[in-house]
């Protein structure tokens, strides 16, 4: 089977999932979406609104601002992965439950296996502590370690993990949008130097 194949097969039985209590709540259960084979894949915390409505990662608002971060990389969804911790949408957006996340993850880390990322851009606190939970670190918070890359192994892959803000903080300030975009210029550069994306 191709990594296409695969990841398709997860995403089936993601859509059928009952494995804890959101499925009762979705409209639509989210997998993830991107290239099967990307370098780089970008982690988010659960589906919102629009995401619950339309079956898809970072449709709604702060997608958009996704989509601006990305334009700085120079590279569009389908060039990376982007994929969540919780593939359906908590009520009224509520944080993601440890039993949930214990419940859920099975299917990210069949993601990550599948793709076999080079970098892994996790966004916001719950994905960055999930990830560094995998590495063996000890995740404080997102502002003392936003920015920086943490080379390690993730599931027996070598991987170098890129935590940043959760897009959804830039909609509150013009500061947390320029705290983002700096990260993802730092990203760029180390991408570039590396030979991820064009310079
Ligand atoms: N926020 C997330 O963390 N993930 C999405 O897919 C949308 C909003
Ligand atoms: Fe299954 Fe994850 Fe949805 Fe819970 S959030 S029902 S574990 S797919």
């Amino acid at each position: 089977m191709s990594k296409e194949e695969i990841l398709e097969e997860i995403a089936h039985e993601v859509k059928a999932c009952r494995k804890c209590p959101l499925w009762k709540t979705r409209k639509n259960a989210v997998p993830g979406d991107g290239n099967p084979s990307a370098e780089v894949m970008f982690i988010g915390e659960a589906p919102g609104y629009w995401e619950d409505v339309k079956g898809k990662p970072f449709v709604g608002a702060a997608g958009k601002f996704l989509d601006t971060l990305l334009s700085i990389l120079r590279v569009s969804r389908s060039d990376v992965f982007i994929g969540n911790i919780l593939k359906c949408r908590p009520p009224q957006n509520r944080d993601p439950l440890p039993e949930e996340i214990r419940a859920c993850t099975p299917f990210l880390d069949r993601q990550i296996r599948v793709i076999e990322p080079r970098y892994i851009v996790t966004l916001g606190r719950h994905s960055t502590a999930y990830i560094f939970s995998k590495m063996g670190l000890q995740f404080t918070s997102i502002s003392a370690v936003h920015g920086k890359f943490f080379e390690g192994q993730v599931l027996g892959l070598n991987v170098c993990v890129f935590p940043t803000y959760h897009p959804a903080a830039a909609l509150y300030s013009a500061r947390n949008r320029e705290a983002s975009e700096n990260d993802f210029k730092i990203l760029k550069a180390e991408l570039e130097r590396h030979g991820v994306i064009k310079a």
